[in-house]
């Protein structure tokens, strides 16, 4: 075959990747799965991580006919980063653009236009999609992919398009997962056909520590150097529970090798987590160079998500971070819990891809048989239903009793998230939407949030408290902390903090004092300020501002007004009052939880204010409140008169003190 000599290294490239496409376990059950397709509305789909489930199915499709007259193929995924980097992989397949033919979609974030047909989404997204497209005409196929992530946004969706495909006969439905207990989603959808793909997998050594680890990460630190000088050539990849954790590893590793010198093989330390930027999530694909070794720190999502070739070894310390969720106080934190066994045969699976693997784990046989649980419960039984019950009401869902669960949330979590609702003004007495629900349901944000932002338009302040929505929604990523400029960082961050305004306000203060210098970088650098988190910030922000405009909310300005700020975020927000207690730390009000404030606010400085608000709780050695204001008591009982009555927010110490201008000198 003669090859124009101008394209040729373009040519070679796809070509490269075809092969590489016709090399994967799914390529030889393409023609059978797609009988199976056209046979069936819904096919469940079962196989193991790496066979090419994600990459090649909407492909298939896509080659079938089923893009024909510009209906799209929907791929969901419980977590942006792998709806991100599969649809740039599959656009590098198909040699077309990113956000082109191939496409995704995720929160604050749409990759896709006119021309696409293969749409990677987040199962979130999806839900979004209902609410403008019922029918979800737009598509010829919904795939729910990592079926057995049981996220809660996939569990609302099995109940969503199953109801879909009984009137939309045209539509395909595809189920697919990894783990083999597809009986269960087989049944849930009516018996549909479960189609399995056998899987090439190699044998994995597994080793376990004699005795229970201490400390994880350091263990995880001398597994890892151990393996690199000890163990034949093949990448690594490390299982940790968040951003913070592999950021420490990340360091504790660079400086470690660089000590050693030219003594060792190089290693390339790989960080992957849902907020690392774009430009670096690519890292983990690149090919290893001869002589070195990779080691791949990751969250939950290179177990079933993301497939890293050339992996040989696994670090497991057996921990995750989940959500959980007490529907008594109504308090939802995220903790670090041990992993399910299922989870750790996936994670060892990683290692024996393409050859026989090892994996570690930093905990006993005995742990593993006695300590883990069979499989994670699905999160839908263990967090707060207020956002899913928006949606669900928005979508037109007036019971959720009579919804179809596949395993239904705990009836106190509903009744809960009922009451919370009705406290927002979000539902009437009859459960019925209100018009505050209605655009507050147009938010893509936890109902909180949307709250204190229709409510400003009240307290005609729209234009700050969409700001600090967009600074609250990066999350804990914009101040930061170089360990050898400890102080001096702080003090920059102290700076927006000036008058013990709050932390909402200081981050009101950090984006307008961004915005007036024009975005600048370099005043982002000298304020200790990630510049990426910022120009996310952004981003949002103008999306906040276009629902603004959707929902018919003025933007009004209006800066030194603080109060009426704090009152718009206290709309919000009321549920996470506390109050200061004799001992120093806080109570919560309603349900009384002793929480302290977390040292980074800018108030831990400070003489603590008597009554707060927070934005979330975090548990680390102690409950913290993370992001807080001063609140007066008041303001509870004038907002929430539904949740808050005078009793609650009355001092009982001071009815018997009498206190003059004392309570000015205590705040
Ligand atoms: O979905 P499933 O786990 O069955 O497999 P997949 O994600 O479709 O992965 C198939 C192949 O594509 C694997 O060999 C991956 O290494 C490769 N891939 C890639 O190179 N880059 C990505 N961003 C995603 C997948
Ligand atoms: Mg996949």
């Amino acid at each position: 075959m003669a090859e124009e000599p101008n394209d040729s290294a373009a040519k070679t490239m796809l070509e490269k990747l075809q092969e590489e496409r016709k090399s994967l376990p799914i390529y030889p059950y393409r023609e059978e799965l797609l009988k199976a397709i056209n046979d069936h509305q819904i096919l469940v789909i079962v196989g193991e991580t790496g066979s090419g489930k994600t990459t090649q199915m909407p492909q298939y499709l896509h080659e079938a006919g089923y893009t024909k007259d510009g209906k799209m193929v929907g791929c969901t995924q419980p977590r942006r980063v792998a709806a991100m980097s599969v649809a740039a992989r599959v656009s590098q397949e198909m040699g077309v653009k990113l956000g082109h033919e191939v496409g995704y979609s995720i929160r604050f974030e749409d990759c896709t236009s006119e021309k696409t047909i293969l749409k990677y989404m987040t199962d979130g997204m999806l839900l979004r999609e209902f609410l403008s497209e019922p029918d979800l005409a737009s598509y010829s196929v919904i795939m729910v992919d990592e079926a057995h992530e049981r996220t809660i946004s996939t569990d609302i969706l099995f109940g969503l398009v199953k109801d879909i495909a009984r009137f939309r006969k045209d539509l395909k439905l595809l189920i697919s997962s990894a783990t083999l207990d597809a009986e269960k989603f087989s049944d849930f959808f009516d018996s549909a056909p479960i189609f399995k793909i056998p899987g090439r997998r190699y044998p994995v050594d597994i080793h376990y520590t004699t005795a229970p680890e201490a400390d994880y990460i350091d263990a995880a630190i001398v597994t890892v150097l151990q393996i690199h000088v000890t163990q034949p050539p093949g990448d690594i990849l490390v299982f940790l529970t968040g951003q913070e954790e592999i950021e420490t590893i990340d360091e504790i590793l660079k400086h470690r090798t660089r000590g050693l010198g030219t003594k060792i093989a190089e290693l390339i330390v790989c960080p992957i987590y849902a907020n690392l930027p774009t430009e670096l999530q690519a890292k983990i694909f690149e090919p290893t160079p001869e002589g070195a070794r990779k080691v791949v720190l990751a969250t939950n999502i290179a177990e079933t998500s993301l497939t890293i070739d050339g992996i040989k070894y696994v670090v497991d310390p057996g921990f995750c971070k989940i959500k959980s969720y007490n529907p008594r106080t109504g308090m939802e934190s995220l903790l670090v819990n041990p992993i399910s066994k299922a989870s750790a045969m996936q994670r060892a699976g990683r290692s024996g891809r393409t050859g026989p693997g090892k994996c570690f784990r930093l905990y006993t046989a005995y742990n593993y048989e006695n300590d883990l649980d069979e499989n994670t419960v699905p999160e839908i039984q263990r967090c707060n239903l207020a956002n899913v019950v928006l949606s669900l009401k928005s979508l037109g869902i007036r019971s959720l009793v009579n919804f179809d669960f596949m395993d239904p949330p705990p009836s106190e979590a509903v009744i809960k998230a009922l009451e919370q609702l009705y406290a927002l003004n979000a539902l009437n007495s009859h459960g019925e939407l209100t018009k505050i629900g209605r655009m507050m349901a147009e938010f893509p944000l936890d109902p909180m949030l949307s709250k204190m932002i229709v409510a400003s338009d009240k307290y005609k302040c729209s234009e700050e408290i969409v700001s600090i929505a967009a600074m609250l929604s990066v999350g804990n990523s914009i101040f930061y902390r170089p360990k050898d400029k400890q102080v001096h960082a702080d003090n920059a961050r102290l700076n927006f903090h000036t008058g013990n305004v709050g932390d909402h306000i200081a981050l009101l203060n950090v984006y307008a004092s961004w915005k007036e210098t024009n975005f600048s970088t370099q005043w982002c650098y000298e304020n200790y300020i990630q510049v990426r988190s910022m120009k996310r910030a952004r981003d949002i922000r103008d999306q906040l501002e276009g629902l603004l405009e959707k929902v018919g909310i003025e933007i009004v300005s209006n800066p030194s007004n603080l109060d009426a700020i704090k009152k718009a975020i206290t709309s919000g927000f009321f549920y996470h009052a506390a109050r200061l207690q004799k001992t120093g730390a806080y109570q919560t009000v309603k349900n009384p939880q002793t929480v302290h404030i977390h040292p980074s606010s800018g108030l831990a400085q400070e003489l603590p204010p008597r009554w707060v608000i927070y934005h979330e709780l975090v548990l680390t050695t102690k409950e913290y409140m993370r992001q807080v204001t001063e609140l007066k008591p008041d303001w509870l009982v004038e907002i929430a008169p539904h949740y808050y009555q005078l009793k609650d927010v009355e001092d009982s110490s001071s009815k018997k003190m009498p206190r003059g201008p004392g309570r000015a000198a205590m705040s």
